[in-house]
């Protein structure tokens, strides 16, 4: 991987004999090019410069409609928010538990209306992620159980459309509020 990333850096197409770099290819989606950390040359390119770039997602997803409707984050679409880990990202099927009710006259319900029929998922490329080489060890719930806002670490996503990196998760960022909460602060609480 770090080869790659230094032959790519080096202007030199990267991948395996006799496949071109995909380049074009929509982040996240799975490529027999690189390994399955990296999907695509972008993201090779990408991830050995740590470089956070504004994430392309399939659909603008329109978070502030759904949640001026009522909508909750944790409800449908990260669920599992409360329950570990991963904060998760809603499948189509979970889209079109609303939406073969609702607004189902407009572009982009059909869009995804046809992407279910055709069996077809929603890809989207995660807006935060801490690159391998940092190790860190990040669990959602029990921020979620001390009362923690996601507001307080992804900003004001409520008021988006589609989400962006409005926060900055580093090191320090996570730090000094566990010091202030007395929540653990070992190297090992937040790092493997
Ligand atoms: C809990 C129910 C619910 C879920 C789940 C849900 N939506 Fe919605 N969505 C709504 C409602 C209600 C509206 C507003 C409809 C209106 O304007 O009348 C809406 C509006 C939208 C719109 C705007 C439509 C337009 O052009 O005006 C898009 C796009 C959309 N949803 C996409 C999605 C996608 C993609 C997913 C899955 C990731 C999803 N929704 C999941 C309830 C939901
Ligand atoms: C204490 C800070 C913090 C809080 C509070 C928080 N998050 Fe996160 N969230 C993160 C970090 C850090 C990541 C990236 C984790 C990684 O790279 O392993 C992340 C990633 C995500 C992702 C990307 C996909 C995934 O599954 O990891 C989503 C979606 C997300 N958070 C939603 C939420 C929602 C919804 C809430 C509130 C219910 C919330 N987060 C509260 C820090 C937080
Ligand atoms: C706004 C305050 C706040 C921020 C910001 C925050 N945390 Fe926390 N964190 C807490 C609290 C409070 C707990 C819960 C402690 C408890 O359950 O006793 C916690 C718990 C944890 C735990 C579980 C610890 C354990 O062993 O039970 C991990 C891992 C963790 N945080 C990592 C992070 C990382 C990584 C970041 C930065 C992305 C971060 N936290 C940002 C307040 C915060
Ligand atoms: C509360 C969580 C937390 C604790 C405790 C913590 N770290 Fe980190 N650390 C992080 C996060 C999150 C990052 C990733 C920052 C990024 O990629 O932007 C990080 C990054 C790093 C990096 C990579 C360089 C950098 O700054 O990005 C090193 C090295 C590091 N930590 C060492 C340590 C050591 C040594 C300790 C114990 C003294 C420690 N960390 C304790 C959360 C923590």
């Amino acid at each position: 991987m770090v080869v790659c990333g230094a032959v790519a850096a080096a202007g030199v197409a990267c991948g395996m004999p006799g496949s071109p770099p995909q380049a074009s290819a929509a982040e996240g989606q799975a490529s027999s090019v690189f390994t399955p950390a990296h999907g695509t040359f972008r993201s090779a390119v990408n991830d050995y410069f740590w470089v956070k770039q504004r994430a392309e997602q399939p659909i603008e997803f329109p978070h502030k409609t759904h949640i001026e409707k009522g909508a909750k984050c944790t409800e449908y679409c990260h669920e599992s928010v409360t329950k570990g880990p991963v904060a998760g990202l809603p499948g189509v099927n979970t889209c079109m538990v609303c939406h073969t009710m609702f607004a189902t006259d407009r572009p982009l319900i059909k869009q995804i209306t046809a992407m279910q029929e055709k069996g077809l998922d929603l890809q989207w490329q995660r807006v935060y992620r801490y690159a391998p080489q940092a190790h860190v060890r990040f669990n959602h719930a029990p921020h979620i159980r001390a009362g923690v806002e996601c507001s307080t670490c992804h900003g004001d996503i409520a008021h988006q459309t589609v989400a962006q990196r409005n926060i900055d998760l580093h090191m320090g960022f996570c730090v000094s509020c566990h010091r202030q909460k007395h929540a653990p602060n070992e190297c090992v609480t937040c790092h493997f």
